[in-house]
C-alpha cells in the first residue's frame, strides 16, 4: 500500500507588516484564493494582532493565527494582548518563544507561562525553539533540549495534540542570516526535537508532533526542504509577505 502523503503545514508570520489594513487584506485575499487551490497543505498566516479581527471573516481555508500572547490571563498591562481574546476573534493559533520576543526579554519561564495561557485558551501553540549559534561540541543542542523541555514539562498531557515545534535557528533567521540550515540538517534536529517530545510524552506523540523548521525559507529553497528536510512544515517570514513566493511554496507542499 502506498504510504499516505504528509499534509504539510505551511505557517506564515508577518511579524510587523504590512503598513496597512488594506495592504493585508489585499495579501491576505491573494493568499486565501491560493490556499483554497491547495486542500492539501495546512496554511497558516499570523498577521499583527491588530489585523487579525479585520482578516477573520474571509479566513476560510487559510487557519489566523497571533504572534504572541501575554502571559496573563487578563488584567492592568497596558497594550499586551491575552489568548483568551486572540481566541475570541477567531484565531485558532498562537506563535509563542519566537526569538525575537526571548531577544526583547522572554525567559523560558516567560515562555512557558505564555504557552500555558495560549493552551488553556483553546488556542494551538506554535512554539518556536532555536539556538543562537552552533558550536563544535554541539552544545546547542543543550540549548534546544532546554527551551524545550521548559514549556513541555509544564504542560498537561491532554493538550499534547495542540502543540507545534517551530525549530528556528537564530543564526538562520532574517535578513543578514547568510542561509538557511540545510536539508539533511534540518531532518536532524526534526528526530532530536521529536525524541524530545517523546522523552516526555511518550513515543506516539512524540512521532506525531508536527516539527516545522523556519529560517531564511524562500521559493528557491522550500521544494528541496520538503522534500529532504523530514519535517512536517515551515514556518516563513520575510517570505509570507510576498503571494507569489509564498503561493510557490504552498504547491510544493501539496506535491510533496
Ligand atoms: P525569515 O523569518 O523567514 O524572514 O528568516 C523566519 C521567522 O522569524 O519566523
Amino acid at each position: 500500500m502506498a504510504k499516505a502523503r504528509k499534509r504539510f503545514v505551511i505557517a506564515g508570520n508577518w511579524k510587523m507588516n504590512p503598513d496597512s489594513a488594506e495592504a493585508a487584506k489585499a495579501l491576505f485575499s491573494a493568499l486565501e484564493r491560493k490556499a483554497k487551490k491547495a486542500p492539501k497543505a495546512s496554511v497558516i498566516i499570523c498577521p499583527p494582532a491588530l489585523f487579525a479581527p479585520l482578516l477573520a471573516k474571509s479566513a476560510k481555508k487559510i487557519a489566523l493565527g497571533v504572534q504572541d500572547v501575554d502571559a496573563r490571563e487578563r488584567g492592568a498591562y497596558t497594550g499586551s494582548v491575552s489568548a483568551l481574546q486572540a481566541k475570541s476573534i477567531g484565531a485558532s493559533y498562537s506563535i509563542v518563544g519566537h526569538s525575537e520576543r526571548r531577544a526583547a526579554g522572554d525567559t523560558d519561564d516567560v515562555v512557558a507561562e505564555k504557552s500555558l495561557r495560549a493552551l488553556e485558551a483553546g488556542l494551538k501553540l506554535i512554539l518556536c525553539v532555536g539556538e543562537r549559534q552552533r558550536d563544535a561540541n554541539a552544545e546547542y543542542l543543550q540549548a534546544v533540549r532546554s527551551q524545550l523541555l521548559a514549556v513541555l514539562e509544564k504542560v498537561d498531557k491532554k493538550h499534547s495534540s495542540s502543540i507545534m515545534i517551530a525549530y528556528e535557528p537564530v543564526w538562520a533567521i532574517g535578513k543578514d542570516a547568510k542561509a538557511p540550515l540545510s536539508p539533511e540538517g534540518i531532518h536532524e534536529m526534526t528526530i532530536f526535537i521529536k525524541k524530545i517530545v517523546a522523552e516526555r510524552f511518550g513515543k506516539a506523540i512524540g512521532l506525531k508532533t508536527p516539527v516545522l523548521y523556519g529560517g531564511s525559507v524562500n521559493a528557491e529553497n522550500a521544494e528541496k526542504m520538503l522534500s529532504d528536510g523530514g519535517m512536517d512544515g515551515l514556518l516563513i517570514g520575510r517570505q509570507s509577505l510576498d503571494a507569489e513566493s509564498l503561493s510557490n511554496i504552498i504547491d510544493y507542499a501539496t506535491k510533496h
